[in-house]
């Protein structure tokens, strides 16, 4: 991608962006080798106000990623049955029809460069190449989140990232918000279990989380949920183990994935789905479109429709990981949005970010443009560098309808999805909340050393944290299980009686040695 073909295998001459040759990039044009140096110094003004540009903003939230390209490659059916009845998605549609794929897998809360190890959701982006045009589907490794509402996200994230105060993150801060946010409970239960720390990307699944539809080719639709099940099987961290880990390596997961390609031990994923008939479900107890609960699997299975392989590196991780662009309003035909509120608010968010921290024209990057034909009229912005064209466009026809020339639209869809939409305009919750069932029954699920695990984070999260929020948060853990509220309250109560107000010893060993040559002033 980066490689210019002609030049493999030799070393070009080092040129300056204009092209100009490099004849001394060891010293600055200076008058005398000891300065100073001089304002006409092009090519150290070009080469350092670069560098000073070299960062786009990072990602508000999932800053820190690790990509890989693949392939994914179709089972026609689901399960037993011909995908057709469910969805026209062509690139479900055979068995073996492949189209390439580019994953990014991130941490959430932190920077960039932040540890791997965090007890964090991790995000897991998939971005098909169809010949429809793209599919990107945004998910996270674990299968709920913590609110149903897109209005609350700017709240979540403002509580888990560091203080604006301290820049340090605060439990404090965290369980404030969940003390007002009872929807968390699922996901908390599965964050601070070993859960909240998958081993590395390879060892973890992936979901969509929020419910999509999918429709036929009579356009009629039912509701989805996707699943990425990895075939390496799934693996998680104890909070010591992340600990030892983090002490003498910080990037493990990136590293894991990219030496794994690298040795030709390539990753991969089984996609199921599970399918709902497309209405309110009363007979639930709870909404299937709420994205704090899981669809119980004994009466939606897991059903198989194809598989993915992560089968390349990135040759530039700023071209492709960085810039890579996910968004949830980004479908094909046969794929369609579910009334989810939630999943709507996020659809408004992706491309606005992105227009902010990429460009206006970030489609236009190779890692995030269709590998179909486009032929849209959207022209100019910053950085456009080439114009959506075809053979033979007249160039001068830059709009839609022409009878010069110029992209004409697609024929009339058959069959379209139309569903049929009435209500009052309101604020309102949901009806069936139910925010405690499903986190109980996790809890019970967890394995011993799990459940061990998860009150063992817990209560030393919440350890120390103003009483008001402590309440609260014990209230909720009593509401989803007897015995998780009374381990979560007698553990908190255990560890806040070894609290000592004494301050820290002092990190680090005292010197006796100096730096530089011992000077002896005459
Ligand atoms: C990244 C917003 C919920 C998964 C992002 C970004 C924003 C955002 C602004 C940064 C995108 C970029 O800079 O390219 C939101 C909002 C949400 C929400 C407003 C809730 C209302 C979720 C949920 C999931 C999720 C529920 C999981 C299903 C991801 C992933 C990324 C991401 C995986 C990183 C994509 C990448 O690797 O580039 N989100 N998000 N988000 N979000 Fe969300």
């Amino acid at each position: 991608m980066t490689r210019n073909d002609s030049q493999q295998g030799q070393n070009p001459q080092l040129t300056t962006r204009q092209g100009h040759p490099v004849h001394d990039n060891q010293n600055s044009r200076t008058i005398g080798s000891r300065g100073p140096m001089t304002l006409e110094n092009y090519q150290f003004i070009e080469k350092l106000s670069h560098f000073d540009r070299e960062r786009v903003p990072e990602r508000v939230v999932h800053a820190r990623g690790a990509g890989a390209h693949g392939v994914f490659r179709a089972t026609g059916k689901v399960g037993d049955e011909p995908i057709s009845r469910y969805t026209r998605a062509k690139l479900f549609q055979e068995e073996g029809k492949e189209t390439p794929v580019f994953v990014r897998f991130s941490t959430v809360g932190h920077g960039t460069h932040s540890p791997e190890t965090l007890r964090d959701p991790r995000g897991f982006a998939v971005k098909f190449y169809t010949e429809d045009g793209n599919w990107d589907m945004v998910g996270n490794n674990l299968k709920v989140f913590f609110i149903r509402d897109a209005l609350k996200f700017p709240d979540l994230i403002h509580s888990q990232k560091p203080s604006p105060t301290t820049n340090i993150q605060s439990q404090e801060r965290i369980f404030d918000f969940f003390a007002g946010t009872p929807e968390a409970m699922h996901m908390i239960t599965l964050l601070y279990s070993p859960w909240g720390i998958p081993a590395t990307y390879r060892h973890m699944q992936g979901s969509g989380v929020n419910t999509y539809k999918w429709y036929n080719a009579q356009g009629e639709g039912v509701l989805v949920k996707y699943h990425w099940e990895p075939k390496q099987g799934i693996r998680n961290l104890t909070q010591d183990e992340a600990d030892r880990i983090q002490a003498t390596n910080f990037n493990h997961a990136s590293q894991d994935l990219h030496d794994a390609i690298e040795r030709g031990d390539y990753p991969e994923w089984d996609l199921y789905v599970q399918i709902m008939e497309d209405h309110d479900h009363p007979e639930l107890d709870f909404d299937p479109l709420d994205d704090t609960k899981v669809w119980p699997t004994d009466q939606f299975p897991f059903r198989h429709v194809g598989t993915m392989t992560l089968n390349r590196n990135p040759e530039n991780v700023f071209a492709e990981t960085e810039q890579a662009c996910f968004g949830t309003g980004v479908l094909v035909d046969g794929l369609d949005f579910s009334d989810d509120k939630m999943l709507q608010g996020r659809t408004f968010s992706y491309s606005d970010t992105q227009r902010y921290r990429v460009g206006s024209n970030y489609l236009q990057l190779p890692i995030n443009r269709p590998k179909c034909q486009v032929a849209s009229n959207q022209r100019d912005g910053q950085m456009a560098y080439y114009v959506d064209t075809f053979d033979g466009q007249d160039a001068r026809v830059n709009y839609e309808p022409s009878v010069l020339s110029g992209p004409k639209e697609a024929p009339r869809e058959h069959n379209p999805h139309t569903p049929y939409v009435e209500g009052k305009l309101v604020r309102e919750a949901i009806e069936r909340a139910n925010n405690f069932g499903q986190a109980g029954q996790q809890y019970r699920e967890f394995a011993d050393w799990e459940r061990d695990e998860l009150i063992n984070n817990l209560s030393g999260a919440l350890a120390g944290v103003d009483s008001r929020i402590q309440q609260k948060m014990l209230e909720y853990f009593y509401a989803c299980d007897e015995d998780y509220g009374r381990r979560v309250e007698e553990s908190i109560q255990a560890k806040e009686s070894q609290l000592q107000e004494v301050a820290p010893a002092p990190y680090g060993r005292e010197t006796s040695s100096k730096q530089g040559p011992d000077i002896k002033q005459s």
